[in-house]
């Protein structure tokens, strides 16, 4: 018997591709598609499903991608025993042994994941450069390293060897627990000690939301753009992927209304100053976007890595003090307000899901650093935190501003530029798919560096927009790049349709 082939829904929001793989993946999860047996050919599926070849092809690398079929030539597509444990209901295939690589399939995705994904390359050796609007990493010249350093040495001070063993505080420190609540209730009024959770950084708290409510096989709504390492983690952890797009509206309600009509387990969004473009939803927006959302079960996890680096306009309340449903857990970082290095980052919810999350937690790490958490309270007690943040903030108002002014001089008809509340990236957008791609490969050959638009693309499909982060650039290096890029820019969006390759 062949192996069926998938019916489409056309007017679904999921791409035909993540449809077929989808299709499949539940034939080998549920042993209608047996280990050893082939898929049908990608030709068989292009004609049988009526869409082209290389839909075919994406489909079947998403599901190599997931460990579930490998493709060698002359054999065809082949499904592996190691996947068919994958969405199986646990126990079904217990004990079975399966033939398997040196790595896990998590450490394989990561791997994979790592080789293909150069987010912006180096300029080529011999270019000056112009301005870097690539990293998103805040500027080492700025870090108070002696407030620091005072803040450190009077925790040492005081908490003495204390400091140095195990905190006994799984959660995280409650005087920090204390502090972070304080500092949330600006945007989630209720906020208390016990609904913090301290992670190592906003990038372990987003792993442990997906370790702690995901399981292999179920699906996670993301917008389109969206933060580039976010997708890797989806991948290692085997989930599906919807994208919903983001743009100078917000979130596309309708499509997330239509996404949501199926099964999605978790919806990871960013409501202020959004990973890549810098925009933020307003309250209206907001509420919508919750009043959507709170009609099924699913799992919203805003990430609010720069709330705090607000320069104009007011707080806006988190998705999770609208969410009725206390389905909403919100992930904050110090990372890009104060150090990275630091690595500490916390989430807010209720306590029905940080319970869980803390359980996982203490078994990745046992804890967070206490010392760390420890002179972090004494870095705000002091007035040191606020100091910084004042100055970033100031720093970052000026940027702002030097983009907009710049943009406005060198942009040509046909491309804008977001213009963010605050926070430390905007979105440049050029009118064709593929344009933004361009745009950073011609950039970069005259010395600015930016990240191309389909590195938020899970799919890394052609892109619009390229992302700009101010964090390395001062006012200067900024008009001096927008030069740059606006003049990149003219030349693209001019030039004969033959000129240009899709990329
Ligand atoms: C949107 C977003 N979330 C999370 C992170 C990870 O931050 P952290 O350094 O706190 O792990 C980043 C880092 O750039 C980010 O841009």
């Amino acid at each position: 018997v062949l192996p069926p082939l998938p019916e489409l829904d056309r007017l679904a929001p999921v791409p035909l591709a993540q449809q077929i793989a989808g299709f499949y993946a539940d034939a080998i999860a549920t042993g209608r598609v047996p280990p050893g047996e082939r898929l049908p050919t990608i030709r068989a599926v292009a004609d049988g499903c009526a869409v082209t070849r290389s839909t075919v092809q994406d489909a079947y690398r998403r599901l190599a991608d997931r460990g579930l079929v490998e493709s060698t030539v002359g054999r065809g597509t082949v499904v592996l025993a190691t996947g068919a444990a994958e969405g199986a209901p646990s126990g079904a295939l217990s004990g079975a042994p399966s033939p398997r690589g040196a790595l896990s399939r998590y450490a394989e995705a990561a791997m994979r994941r790592t080789q293909e994904v150069v987010a912006a390359p180096p300029l080529p050796p011999g270019t000056a450069l112009v301005a870097n609007f690539a990293e998103l990493m805040p500027d080492d010249a700025a870090f108070p390293v002696d407030d620091w350093r005072l803040a450190m040495d009077a925790v040492l001070r005081t908490g003495g060897g204390e400091l140095l063993g195990y905190g006994h505080a799984a959660n995280g420190l409650p005087s920090l627990r204390a502090l972070l609540a304080e500092r949330s209730r600006e945007f989630d009024p209720g906020v208390t000690a016990d609904d913090v959770l301290v992670t190592a950084g906003a990038q372990q708290a987003l792993d442990l939301v997906l370790r702690t409510f995901c399981s292999p096989g179920d699906t996670v709504l993301v917008s389109v753009p969206s933060y580039h390492q976010m997708h890797g983690l989806l991948r290692a952890h085997g989930l599906s992927v919807v994208q919903v797009p983001f743009g100078e509206a917000g979130l596309d309600l309708d499509r997330l209304a239509r996404a949501l009509e199926r099964p999605v387990r978790l919806a990871y969004l960013m409501p202020t100053f959004h990973n890549p473009t810098g925009r933020t939803l307003t309250l209206a927006q907001r509420q919508a976007l919750v009043d959507v959302v709170s009609r099924t079960d699913v799992l919203v996890v805003e990430d609010e890595y720069q709330t705090s680096l607000r320069c104009r306009g007011e707080a806006l309340p988190t998705l999770r003090s609208l969410d009725p449903r206390n389905r909403t857990l919100t992930v904050s970082t110090v990372s890009k307000e104060l150090f990275p290095a630091l690595r500490i980052g916390w989430v807010v919810g209720g306590q029905e899901l940080l319970r869980p999350m803390a359980v996982v937690k203490r078994f990745m790490d046992l804890e967070s650093s206490p010392l760390l958490q420890a002179a972090l309270v004494e870095f705000v007690r002091r007035g040191s935190f606020d100091r910084h943040l004042d100055a970033l903030r100031a720093e970052l108002r000026l940027r702002l501003d030097a983009l907009r002014s710049a943009a406005a001089e060198h942009l040509p008809p046909g491309c804008t530029i977001s213009d963010p509340d605050g926070g430390f990236v905007a979105w440049l957008e050029l009118p064709q798919p593929g344009h933004g791609d361009r745009l950073a490969q011609q950039a970069l050959l005259r010395g600015v560096r930016v990240v191309p638009g389909r590195m938020f693309d899970l799919h890394q499909s052609p892109s619009r927009g390229v992302r700009l982060s101010l964090t390395r650039a001062t006012v200067e290096h900024i008009h001096a790049g927008l030069a740059v890029l606006g003049d990149c820019a003219r030349q693209i969006v001019d030039a004969p349709v033959a000129a240009q390759p899709f990329l």
